[in-house]
Parts: C-alpha cells; structure tokens; sequence
C-alpha cells in the first residue's frame, strides 16, 4: 500500500515555508499592535463543546468534525478557534481578572469538507477574540483592521459584507418570518434547502441554486425585523466605520455557517481570479450569548479568523519567498575552515549561512548554491587565504569582488540586511 497524505490535508514544504513564515509573523504583528495577546489551546475538545457552540443543525457539527473517542472520552479535532477559545477563557476566571482580553490564535483547523482549490479538510487559520467588550466601536475597529491587512499584504479588491442579526429573539422572530415567507413554496425549493426549513432556515439564503434565491429574493430580510438597541448598534457600526474610511457593504442576506453569532456579522471576500468559488478569505461576528450558554457569566465576545491558504492564493505573488542566505564554498581543506569559522560569525550577525561540505568541483557547488537560491555566495580557495581576503559573488547580478576577510562578516550582514529592508 502506497502510503499518501490524508485527503485534503497538505504538506507545506521547505520551499513554501518562506511565505507561510511572513504572513504568520505580519499576523502576530499586526495582532500585537492592536493589543492583542496570543493564546494556544488544544487541537482537540471534547464534542460536546463544538456541538453546544457551532449549533446542531449547521454543516461543520452535522457532517464535518472529525469525531473519535479515546479513553471513554468523545473527542474532536477542532474545526475552528472560537470554541476552544472560549473555553480556555471560562476555564481560566479570565473575567474575573480582566475587564477586557483580546487574544489571537494561529493554527489548524479540520473540517471533513469535500476538497477544492481554496478548501482542505486541514486547514490554517488566524484569528482574534475580544471578550466583554459590547460596544460598536470595537467592531468597528476590528473590521477596519482586517481590510488594513488584506491591503498591507498586497491582497488585491476585497469585498467586505457587513450585517446584523440582533440579539435576544431577533434571531427566533426571523426565522419565522422566513419559514413563512418560504413554506407556501417549500415544494420548489432544492431538497438541501426543504431539509433547512426544518432546520435551519437561515442557511437557505446561502443557498447556490439559482431558484433557491429567486425564492428568496423578496423575503423579508433580518434588518427589517430588527429591535431597536440592535438597530442602533448596527447604525453605530456603519457611522464609525464610515468615520475610518472603511469600505463596506450592507448586505442583509449574509448568515454565515456558525450558529452562535449574534449582532454584527461581517465577511471579506476576494475578488481575484485566483480563489474561484472559495473566495471568502475571512469573517467572524459577535456571539454575545455564547460564554453565558457555556455556563460563564454574561460577557460579550466578538471574533474573526481568516484562512490562511486561501490568503496565500489572494497575496501578490512578488511577495519574496525566502530570506537572504549566504553560500560559502570552501575551495580545498584550509578554506575549509575559513567558511566554518566566517558561517558561524555570520550567524551571529543575524545572517542565515550554509557551508557546502560536499566539497569537490567549483561548478558542482556553484550549482548547489543556485538551487538553494543564495543570495551571495563567498568562495575561500588558497589564494583567498595567502592575500587575507574572501571573494563574495552577488548570484543576482554575478558581480564579483574581493573583502577583507576580517571584516567579512559584519561587511555582509549589513549588504543582507539592507537588501531585506528594500522588500
Ligand atoms: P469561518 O467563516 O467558518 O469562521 O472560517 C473563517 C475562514 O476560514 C473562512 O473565511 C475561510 O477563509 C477559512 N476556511 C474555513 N473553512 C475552510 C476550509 N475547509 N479550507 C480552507 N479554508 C477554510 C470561523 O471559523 C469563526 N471561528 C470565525 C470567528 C471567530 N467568529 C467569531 N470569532
């Protein structure tokens, strides 16, 4: 039996790495400067959490965890952050210790959802929580941060859909007023979304058939039904990103796929050719009810996660892949030595530096560096050492020249730093 990853679950190679390692690290910054801390939290949960928090009726707890049980224990591997956030964050009294916690989160997430360019059964996220704060201003904040984001990242057009499904039994009054309005039509609508009016009726507004939107094309919408504090925490919202330069879209159809939000919904989605059908890069929303259902006090939340391939997909693909790296190429056993000890001076400038120890033909290891894609390369032959000097090659341009090798490392170190910055 040929042995192969998991379907829908990737590798990520050395040679990608270089772009996963800039947009984790432009995460965490940009996560840092908006006073966010980091937390980590197990990669599996006991079900029952996920059940309690996504909702029994959406697609993610009905058709795609990855459920076992181990030691009488009924587990699943996470299939998004918020939940075992929250948990952590009951678990831990953290309301009892601060008024407000702003936490992101970076790493996989499993859903069992049928593979597709954009869509993995493992996955990559990154996301922020905010927890007791209710206002409008920090979903403001929050919105204007991810499309500030996109937009440092080089992401072309993004599309950002804002929406609101109120609170209290806004989300229950809607509903019925969209079985109403949909029951009179049920035998038209597709069998998946037959089966949501029962269910789920909310999700029949993401449906893709075409007669499925025609039928809900003039229904009523959430807005409409709206009590008046949600409506004027929404106007609150739309007049404070207004104030940013925020671009947005009202869109009252959007729902999104997790039961637990409540209020502000938001969604970004791409507008390049690159992603195709899975073009939502990231969204999230409030769940104000969701620590009190989880038996902890009344705390308002709200979050987002992006998806970190499909950001990949959508970031200008000029982004450099890797970091400078110097070659040394020892020509002969002294310059042996010489590129060992002028590696490790390197590296202790900061510089990345690998010695070819395979040693042998010039142009064998002249080839070794290209592959590695060096940016320089340093030779140290015989003659090299007799004049006190190393020959350093720039692989870009193939200029070459001479350096003191005394001053050799702090000399490349600078060069390499200086062209990182022009990045
Ligand atoms: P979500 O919309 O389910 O929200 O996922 C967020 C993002 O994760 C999506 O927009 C997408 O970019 C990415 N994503 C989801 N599923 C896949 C998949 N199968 N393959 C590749 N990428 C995927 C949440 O997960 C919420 N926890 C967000 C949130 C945080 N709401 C409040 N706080």
């Amino acid at each position: 039996m040929k042995l192969r990853a998991v379907k829908g679950m990737h590798d990520i190679l050395p040679d990608e790495i270089g772009r996963w390692h800039r947009l984790e690290a432009a995460f965490r910054a940009m996560a840092s400067r908006h006073g966010y801390e980091e937390v980590r939290t197990p990669i599996c949960e006991p079900t029952a959490l996920f059940v309690r928090s996504i909702g029994e009726a959406t697609d993610v707890v009905e058709k795609e965890m990855y459920s076992f049980q181990r030691h009488d224990d009924e587990l699943t591997l996470r299939p998004e952050g918020t939940a075992g956030a929250a948990r952590a964050y009951l678990e831990h009294t953290v309301h009892a210790r601060q008024a407000v916690a702003r936490w992101y989160y970076l790493g996989p997430m499993f859903r069992g959802e049928r593979p597709a360019r954009g869509r993995q059964r493992q996955f990559h996220q990154a996301g922020c929580e905010i927890y007791g704060d209710a206002g409008p201003a920090c979903d403001a904040e929050m919105i204007d941060m991810l499309v500030g984001f996109l937009r440092e990242l080089g992401v072309g057009e993004v599309d950002v859909l804002i929406n609101s499904l109120g609170s209290g039994d806004t989300r229950a009054r809607y509903r019925d007023a969209l079985v109403a309005h949909l029951s009179p039509r049920r035998d038209e609508l597709s069998e998946e979304s037959r089966r949501r009016l029962e269910k789920n009726p909310l999700r029949i507004l993401d449906s893709k058939s075409p007669r499925d939107q025609e039928l809900c094309a003039d229904a009523p919408t959430v807005l409409d039904v709206l009590a008046d504090d949600d409506r004027a925490h929404f106007d609150a919202l739309r007049r404070y990103l207004d104030a940013l330069g925020t671009p947005y879209r009202v869109d009252p159809r959007l729902v999104r796929g997790l039961d637990y939000y409540t209020r502000t919904l938001f969604e970004l989605r791409g507008a390049g050719g690159e992603l195709g059908a899975q073009n939502a890069l990231g969204g999230g929303g409030r769940y104000d009810g969701m620590i009190a259902e989880l038996g902890g006090p009344a705390t308002p939340a709200i979050g987002f996660a992006l998806g970190l391939e499909r950001l990949l997909l959508a970031m200008s693909p000029d982004a450099p892949v890797s970091a400078p790296l110097a070659y040394l190429v020892p020509l002969g056993d002294p310059g042996a030595v010489a590129c060992l000890v002028l590696a490790k001076e390197l590296r202790a400038h900061g510089v990345a530096a690998i010695v070819d120890g395979r040693g042998g033909k010039l142009k064998a290891m002249m080839s070794r560096a290209e592959q590695r894609q060096a940016t320089l390369t340093v030779l140290v032959g015989d003659g090299e050492l007799e004049r006190g000097v190393v020959t350093v090659k720039t692989m870009a341009t193939h200029a070459q020249e001479e350096l003191p090798r005394a001053q050799a490392a702090r000399v490349l170190a600078d060069r390499l730093a200086s062209t990182e910055r022009q990045h």
